[in-house]
């Protein structure tokens, strides 16, 4: 199955090394192109852990550009919380019920 990867090229996400993100992860995948489909994408709600990457629907936080091979491709990153798992005080640090 290819793996589906998105790299966050948002305005946070940018100025957090996505280009070179994308450029490692180019380098990284160049031998197995087949197994995987790079792109980038716009701001994923999670500015606060820029940089980030979405690997099959999750996202991994915080990248860094030292640990690309393990944190993304083989999927040892630091993997942002789903709705479910925040708990009220996180939420609202976090301004997810701005809007309500
Ligand atoms: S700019 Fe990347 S998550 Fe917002």
């Amino acid at each position: 199955m290819v793996k589906q990867i998105f790299v966050c090229n948002g305005p946070t996400c940018n100025t957090k090394n996505a280009k070179t993100i994308i450029s490692k992860l180019d380098e990284l995948t160049s031998k197995k192109a087949e197994e995987y489909t790079i792109k980038t994408c716009g701001c994923m709600g999670h500015c606060h852990s820029a940089p980030n990457v979405m690997v099959d629907e999750i996202i991994i936080e915080s990248v860094r550009l030292d640990d690309i091979e393990n944190e993304v491709l083989l999927g040892n990153g630091k993997k942002a919380k789903t709705l479910n798992e925040y708990n009220a005080d996180e939420l609202i640090k976090d301004n997810f019920l701005n809007d309500i």
